[in-house]
């Protein structure tokens, strides 16, 4: 294969260095484009555009691989946990024992919020969406921890504010849901470790002890794991975009939990549980509503299936499936809706439209039967979701912020509107 690709225009030649990945990924840099023949390139949505070399996670759309830091998802799944994995895709390889134990603790000695940050739980509508209260959360850590907002931190204050990081998101998030329901919080205990701390905050009350099972322990594990990175999806390019501004980690991370609420990326999650509560409201006919997803003058859409990347299935969504199917079943569980969404999935997958589309169940189609069966509530599921993706945020800022050759994020545009006007005085207009 050729060192370059030529970009030939108006007379003007442009040789575009090209790159090739670890896998064979291949882009060729056209950083010279604009200034060499006054184009600029347009791709909305950017699903032509890379915007960054990164050794964090690979993933192939087409067969279904998402590895972290190398390693397959589905054995980091299946053999980890996941304060390990996100030390895995923080550090860039797995911690010794010595080294797990180090940082486990850490999350312990972090689990509380300031004090006074309870003041803003009281400033919010019991009715508000949470994750509009932990963006706004997690952006108020700056001013509680003043200390670490420096515009070039050190590795090691980088570190100590990921530890807090991913230690508090837990303590926020479950003192929002009590906030929602009226109860009491429940304060992080330091003889409960990262997962069940945080189900003991969530459920836990003086009247009605929680009673923590093991299979719903490791359910959550799985779940936040396989939610912890996703390369360049839209929430982690909004951190890697507001970082790249000397933004500090945690006005970064606000910033990435806000584009994760949206539900077309990380609100998807609570989109289909509600779509399938729809579903079964009106009769269960899942031919009915394909037909909708596929109706261009109908605004229903198929939640929780479709992918950017993937045109394969997503190893996310199998391994979600078969641990619902799992934890329902060792919980006497039976959830109509999971019926529902297995319906539903063998009748997109027949269907010419979804093959032709290459539409997939993704990994938001089936995790909300698991929080139902956990007792999550319906408006925390984006929540779990960014509880889940902060190792993978935390992970691209720093990899940003510590690359010599970032530069501040800063797209161009092509102007379509109107040419050069006079101003008109309000008399004449
Ligand atoms: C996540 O990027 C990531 O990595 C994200 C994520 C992560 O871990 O960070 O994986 C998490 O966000 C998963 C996706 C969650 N969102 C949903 O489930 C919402 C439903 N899905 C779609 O809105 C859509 O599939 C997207 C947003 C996920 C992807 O959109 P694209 O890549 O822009 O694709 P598109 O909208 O251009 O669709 C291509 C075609 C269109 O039809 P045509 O115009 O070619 O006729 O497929 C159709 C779309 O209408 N289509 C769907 C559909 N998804 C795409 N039709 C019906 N139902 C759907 N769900």
């Amino acid at each position: 294969m050729a060192d370059n690709v030529q970009v030939n225009i108006d007379g003007k030649t442009l040789e575009c260095p090209i790159i090739v990945g670890t896998e064979g990924d291949k882009a060729f840099d056209i950083g010279k484009l604009r200034s060499t023949t006054n184009f600029i390139t347009m791709d909305p949505g950017f699903g032509n555009t890379g915007s960054c070399k990164s050794a964090i996670t690979y993933l192939d759309g087409e067969k279904g691989v998402l590895r972290y830091r190398g390693i397959p998802i589905e054995q980091l799944a299946e053999k980890s946990t996941f304060v390990e994995t996100s030390y895995l895709l923080i550090y860039g390889r797995l911690p010794n024992q010595k080294e797990l134990e180090a940082f486990s603790d850490a999350f312990t000695e972090h689990s509380m919020i300031h004090e006074d940050m309870k003041n803003l739980f009281d400033a919010y509508p019991s009715t508000a969406h949470p994750m509009a209260s932990l963006s706004a959360m997690v952006c108020s850590m700056s001013a509680y921890y003043p200390e670490l907002i420096k515009e070039n931190p050190t590795k090691e204050e980088i570190d100590r504010i990921a530890v807090q990081l991913l230690s508090k998101i837990r303590t926020i998030c479950a003192f929002s849901h009590k906030k929602s329901i009226g109860e009491a919080f429940v304060y992080p205990r330091h003889d409960l470790r990262y997962v069940p701390n945080f189900l003991n905050m969530m459920f836990d009350s003086p009247t009605n002890p929680y009673k923590m099972t093991d299979e719903v322990v490791r359910a959550m594990q799985v779940l936040l794991i396989l939610h912890a990175d996703h390369e360049q999806n839209c929430s982690t390019s909004t951190v890697r975009l507001v970082g790249s501004s000397h933004a500090n980690l945690y006005a970064s991370i606000s910033a990435g939990i806000c584009a994760l609420w949206g539900p077309l990326h990380g609100g998807a999650n609570q989109a289909v549980i509600e779509m399938l509560e729809e579903i079964q409201a009106n009769g269960g006919d899942v031919l009915k509503y394909i037909a909708k997803a596929k109706d261009k003058n109908d605004s229903f859409r198929l939640m929780g299936f479709g992918h950017r990347v993937y045109k394969n299935f997503d190893p996310r969504a199998k391994i979600i499936k078969k641990c619902a199917d799992d934890l329902l079943n060792k919980l006497g569980i039976h959830d109509p809706l999971l019926d529902l969404a297995k319906r539903m999935e063998e009748a997109a997958l027949k269907d010419e439209y979804f093959i032709a589309r290459k539409l997939y169940p993704n990994v938001d189609f089936y995790s909300g039967i698991i929080y139902r069966a956990i007792g999550i509530p319906l408006n925390m599921f984006p929540v779990m979701f960014a509880i889940g993706r902060m190792p993978g945020w935390i992970a691209h800022w720093k990899e940003m912020i510590q690359d010599p050759t970032t530069k501040i994020g800063r797209p161009f545009q092509i102007y379509i509107g109107a040419p050069k006007t006079d101003y008109t005085p309000i008399e004449q207009r």
